[in-house]
């Protein structure tokens, strides 16, 4: 972990608030070793444009406006010159890689990259393409030139008539500066290429597949697992969609290249071989997520099902999967591996079946052949099973129950929620039952990018620690996000093209990763704050309604049964109107019919800033669902659906009906139920400390071997006041402790923004005491100590 440098831990000051913490002995719990890993999706450009050191864009001409609207074969690239760039599709390098380009000189086609490419004198990169002289004298070139001319590095491309032949050429920069790379083609000269691929070397001439920086800080995190391709994309949107793995190996003209889930394109540059390179060079163990059989619901007409006549086929590229991971070179697969430059096993030892399917009778059919076939053929590979996109409702309820039926091992919980939900939540895991499944919380993330966020993260961490004999595996999630190119926020690691950018997330991440312990500790916490932070009760507030993406006409609105007066404005738009004001127990009811656009309506009752305040959307997301929304500080959360609903339709009124009865909100349209919800008033615990131990060896002063027990001591401190803390451990009052502790503190709570450096870096330093340890902890910090007897 990259740490400053800093003298020691400073002692308590007098307006501190007390603690003290008291570690007692083991509970029993032990911790598993693979608990914390890493979430890997190619979303945010995560992959191109990312971790995938390829600098050239759309090299394939492979991207279509099925990838994005107004995409195509030359999206990303421009040309200039008298002659011509021509778009062709007939004798393609391969039938996967239909579509090239003809370059009629004199032209230059230029690619823009993602964003310039850096150069620095001495700088070594690979042009790889494939090209077929049609016809003309004279040589193409390449040259990686600045925006004013001023050529950086160059070659000449060798290229020969008759067929597609690859051309493999080297540049080597012989100035500073940041440009782009061009393909040059004279006067005369007919050139056709495709696959054109631009990699930066490493100082032994090796091509980079992934970006090191990027890289590094992966490292960094010391991850035991890598789950991937998603999330979303694995079940992807539509059959056509679905992430087939054998897609995507094999040299790179020969892969399947689709649109991506999350709107741009997926040129599976980075495919298995690859993702399972990077678990070998992270030492953590591959955790692919392959469909359970059916894609994304979330799919205009939902899900689709493979059909279950093609379910054997589908069920036999898993088997082949796990051989290509681990089979023997004897087997078809271990020897396609080695073919491809791994003779070595990978060590598969999970595979996710589904990712947040809603749980449907042609997922559970289809789950149970992949599943079965897995444990018949594979029995050392665990299973993990799905529970939903959110941590309650429908699929959640219905994923566990059928995953405790079908005795599945492991069950992929989700949860990106407020950093209220997760203080308040820290005894989820404590009541679960311990025979019936352990837990896999394989996204989470509190919104976002604030200290805040990262402290309530850290709490979290914490109880899943606590809970080590329920909750297995865990992992932060999205990971990776280029600034600028993002669908979803928060995200660990954010990154432009020269730039790293750690989060305070990121730290607390890599600070539970690299100093992990083996045995749970009771722990005891006394002191003013630690029983919680009290949340307000319900106490109503002001209407509105408005109708992002729509103009709704109002009639017959009623508040507390009495008709509103006249005043109030006939319809809304994007802009919320008001509709009067209400306490904590209310009715409000009103017809709502759309005049145009596509989207549905919102309805709120708040806070006059609109920071705090239940929502309801009708027609949430693509006018296709229901939901009750809390808004807590400006952060939202879904708290209950969203459920399926046909939609708010242009001159069909509905009538909506919003109630509340102190925390209990209903809310019915058209005279259903379609929500009931307590409020969540819970106090947040926002103080919070854990404790776990491990053994360390080591050579006593005899020379002999001796084990003891190291201390790992975790302190969550979100709130206001510094805190004194005095940490007793079990080593008998007089014994000397001494270690050292990292701590994360310096900024205050909404700190901290998505695509910014984390405000605060963790600092380091020494620690002893008699019996424990005294340490302050500042207001909105996280610490760490590693102690033992010395
Ligand atoms: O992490 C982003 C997305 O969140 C994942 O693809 C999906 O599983 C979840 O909804």
């Amino acid at each position: 972990m990259p740490v400053s440098a800093a003298p020691s831990v400073r002692p308590a000051v007098p307006s501190s608030v007390p603690l003290r913490v008291t570690v007692g002995e083991p509970t029993g719990v032990e911790v598993d070793p693979d608990l914390w890993g890493i979430f890997l999706e190619d979303l945010n450009d995560a992959l191109d444009g990312g971790l995938n050191a390829e600098l050239v864009r759309n090299g394939d001409f492979e991207f279509s406006h099925a990838d994005r609207p107004g995409w195509g074969p030359l999206t990303g690239w421009r040309s200039s010159g008298d002659g011509a760039v021509e778009v062709h599709v007939e004798d393609p390098v391969h039938p996967n890689n239909s579509t090239y380009v003809r370059l009629v000189g004199p032209v230059e086609l230029t690619n823009d990259g993602y964003d310039a490419i850096a150069a620095r004198e001495g700088d070594r990169w690979r042009l790889d393409l494939f090209a077929w002289r049609v016809s003309g004298p004279g040589e193409a070139s390449a040259v990686i030139a600045a925006d004013d001319g001023q050529v950086l590095a160059e070659t000449t491309l060798a290229t020969e008539p008759g067929g597609w032949r690859r051309v493999v050429a080297d540049l080597a920069a012989t100035r500073d500066g940041a440009g782009q790379l061009t393909i040059r083609v004279p006067d005369g000269l007919t050139l056709e290429i495709d696959v054109v691929s631009l990699r930066p070397l490493d100082d032994d001439g090796r091509v980079l597949t992934f970006r090191p920086d990027l890289l590094s800080a992966l490292r960094d995190l010391a991850p035991s697992f890598v789950r991937f391709p998603g999330g979303c994309l694995a079940h992807g949107l539509g059959l056509a969609n679905m992430y087939h793995w054998k897609e995507t190996v094999g040299p790179r003209h020969v892969r399947r290249q689709t649109f991506n889930t999350w709107g741009y394109h997926q040129s599976r540059q980075i495919g298995y071989l690859e993702y399972f390179e990077l678990c070998e060079t992270l030492g953590a163990t591959p955790m692919p997520i392959v469909a359970a059989g059916v894609c994304c619901q979330n799919l205009r007409g939902r899900a689709r099902a493979i059909p279950m006549e093609e379910m054997a086929d589908y069920v036999q590229d898993v088997l082949d999967l796990i051989e290509f991971a681990n089979g023997g070179q004897d087997t078809t697969w271990g020897a396609r591996r080695a073919e491809l430059g791994h003779p070595e096993p990978f060590g598969l030892r999970y595979l996710g079946v589904g990712n947040e399917d809603e749980i449907t009778d042609e997922f559970r059919a289809r789950y149970r052949l992949v599943a079965d076939a897995v444990a018949r053929e594979h029995p050392e590979v665990v299973v993990i099973g799905t529970a939903g996109p959110q941590p309650f409702g429908r699929d959640f309820e219905d994923g566990w129950v059928y995953a405790r039926a079908e005795g599945v091992a492991v069950v992929d919980e989700h949860a990106y929620r407020t950093p209220r939900w997760f203080h308040q939540n820290l005894d989820r895991y404590d009541t679960y039952p311990r025979d019936g499944g352990q837990v896999y919380v394989g996204e989470y993330a509190a919104r976002t990018s604030t200290v805040r966020s990262a402290l309530a993260e850290a709490a979290f961490m914490v109880a899943l620690e606590r809970n080590g004999d329920v909750v297995r595996l865990a992992s932060y999630a999205p990971l990776l996000a280029r600034v600028g190119h993002t669908q979803w926020v928060p995200d660990l690691l954010y990154f432009d093209a020269t730039h790293v950018l750690r989060t305070a997330s990121y730290h607390v991440q890599q600070a539970f990763s690299r100093q992990r312990g083996t045995a749970v500790h009771a722990v005891e916490l006394a002191g003013a704050g630690v029983e919680g932070v009290p949340v307000a009760p319900w106490g109503g507030g002001v209407v509105r309604m408005s109708a992002p993406g729509a103009v709704v006409g109002l009639a017959d609105v009623a508040i507390d049964g009495a008709a509103a007066g006249a005043t109030l404005p006939s319809e809304a738009g994007d802009e919320p109107v008001t509709l009067g004001t209400v306490g904590a127990s209310a009715v409000v009811e009103l017809t709502a019919t759309r005049r145009g656009g596509s989207e549905g309506l919102v309805l709120t009752i708040g806070s006059e800033d609109s920071r705090d305040q239940i929502d309801v959307r009708l027609g949430g997301w693509q006018n296709k669902t229901t939901s009750l929304n809390v808004q807590w500080d400006g952060i939202s959360n879904d708290v209950d659906g969203p459920t399926a609903w046909p939609g708010l339709r242009t001159g069909e009124p509905v009538r909506v009906r919003l109630e509340t009865d102190g925390p209990r909100v209903r809310v019915w349209v058209d005279g259903e139920l379609r929500h009931d919800h307590v409020l969540d008033e819970r106090p947040e615990r926002r103080v919070v400390a854990g404790a776990l131990s491990r053994v360390r060896s080591e050579v006593d002063d005899a020379g002999a071997a001796a084990e003891r027990p190291e201390y790992v001591v975790r302190l969550v401190n979100a709130s206001d006041d510094a805190r004194a803390v005095r940490v007793d451990l079990p080593v008998g009052s007089g014994a000397v402790v001494a270690g050292e502790v990292e701590l994360l503190a310096g900024a205050g709570p909404e700190d901290g923004r998505p695509f910014e450096v984390s405000p605060v870096a963790p600092v380091r330093s020494s620690l002893s005491g008699r019996g424990g340890f005294d340490i302050e902890l500042p207001p909105w910090s996280f610490a760490v100590a590693v102690v033992a007897e010395r």
